[in-house]
């Protein structure tokens, strides 16, 4: 493994994943760049103010904040050695649109020409070699497997760094610092590598999902116990085993889709990926019907725990809870929210300032995100009827409780 040498290194998109790689490229002496064309977001990280909520990421931030600095203006990329891209790459119509990460590209090509360009953004195969062939840079396919919520440290102790390209040796170089083994391979592997994972992360979320509807049409089943059995065979391990309001986010939703539309076109089906989408989106509807028939839902009072598609963040991309909400909404409920971080409510919604007064008085309380702060209803003696969208309670804390996969008591 080559010895981490400090650098300056240019990061383009400061969304989540770049804000994150920026941040701790940083903290390891390197001298770092960061550029976005959005100004206010510019204007807010040089006031040092980061406008994600990722556990860790501020105090890092301060720690590092001599070494980063922020622009919209492309040129000053001049003299970076390797330029990460960290740049949206949505599905539009369910393909893949690369307008927003080609133009980037472009950008770095024109003001760093001597730069290593590193994908880290989501992209099908062939994608690293066409920017290659488009701007005549090295470039590397160096893909992400940070999950939101845990980002610093995914991104400080990664399991795997893998680069794809001809000449990878300083993006290698950069990342040497997490001890992580390198896999180094074609730009058209790499990317496989990155689709692959998140397809068959979803294809194991939606699995287990299916398992629960069965669980719950057995008397003495509880999914969670199946899952925990389960995951104790080393060939299948106990990650990502949990039912619930089915996957969200800004990365599953969209990969699997434009993964399984991409496949398509090269004339094969992924029928596994694309039933695990079809598991996937009828979730909300199962958890719905599921409440409605502990509580008819037209005109009672629900408390919705959760907005975030996910604990520890403030990322509202893909949330199922919203999903969720509008169906609630749509049969008639009065709904209440509450989020540890999330403070905004779609229109018509009325937003609890904290736990305790968001289950007060309400008819039924539905779990939609798993942060860890509502274990606390596990001691508030409630009658009301509990339905936990994502298994995160203890059944015997409560004298009403119902949950995805669960048949017991
Ligand atoms: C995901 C991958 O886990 C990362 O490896 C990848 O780098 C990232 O996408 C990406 O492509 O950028 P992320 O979307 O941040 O990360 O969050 P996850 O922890 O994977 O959760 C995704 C969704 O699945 C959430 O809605 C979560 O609640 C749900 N989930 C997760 C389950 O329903 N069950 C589980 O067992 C695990």
């Amino acid at each position: 493994m080559v010895q981490g040498e400090v650098m300056k290194v240019g990061v383009v998109g400061l969304g989540y994943v770049g804000l994150v790689t920026a941040t701790v490229l940083a903290s390891r002496g390197n001298e770092l760049v960061g550029i976005d064309i959005d100004t206010s977001r510019i204007e807010a990280l040089n006031r040092g103010r980061i406008p994600i909520v990722e556990p860790g990421l501020d105090e890092l931030f301060r720690q590092s904040r001599d070494r980063m600095s922020f622009h919209t203006d492309f040129s000053r990329l001049g003299g970076c050695r390797v330029v990460f891209i960290t740049l949206p790459t949505p599905t539009v119509d369910g393909r893949i649109d690369l307008s927003a990460l080609i133009a980037g590209c472009d950008g770095v090509a024109r003001h760093a020409p001597g730069c290593d360009i590193a994908i880290k953004s989501t992209v099908v195969p062939g994608t690293a070699r066409m920017i290659g062939q488009r701007t005549g840079m090295n470039v590397i396919a160096n893909p992400e497997f940070t999950r939101e919520g845990s980002a610093v440290m995914d991104t400080e102790k990664p399991d795997r760094v893998v680069v794809g390209g001809k000449e990878t040796s300083r993006v290698e170089e950069i990342w040497a610092f997490t001890g992580a083994p390198v896999i180094r391979t074609t730009w058209e592997n790499a990317e496989m590598i990155k689709y692959a994972s998140n397809a068959f992360l979803a294809c194991k979320i939606s699995f287990i999902n299916e398992m629960a509807d069965l669980c719950e049409k057995i008397p003495g089943c509880d999914v969670e116990i199946v899952a925990a059995g389960m995951g104790m065979d080393r060939r299948i391990g106990p990650h990502f085993l949990r039912a619930g309001l089915g996957y969200g986010g800004s990365c599953f939703p969209k990969d699997t889709e434009a993964l399984a539309s991409y496949a398509r076109e090269r004339g094969t089906r992924l029928s596994l990926v694309e039933s695990a989408m079809d598991v996937n989106s009828r979730r909300i509807l199962h958890v719905a019907d599921a409440a409605d028939r502990i509580v008819p839902l037209k005109g009672a009072r629900v408390a919705l725990l959760g907005l975030a598609f996910k604990e520890n963040t403030d990322d509202l991309r893909g949330s199922r809870s919203l999903l969720l909400l509008s169906e609630l909404l749509r049969r008639g409920a009065h709904v209440t929210v509450y989020d540890p971080v999330v403070r905004y409510a779609p229109d018509g919604v009325y937003m609890a300032r904290d736990l305790a007064s968001a289950v007060e008085g309400s008819d039924i309380i539905i779990l939609a995100t798993e942060w860890p702060e509502f274990r606390q209803l596990e001691k508030m003696a409630l009658s009301v009827p509990v339905f936990d969208g994502r298994r995160l309670l203890n059944p015997s804390s409560f004298s009403n409780y119902s949950g995805v996969g669960y048949s017991c008591g």
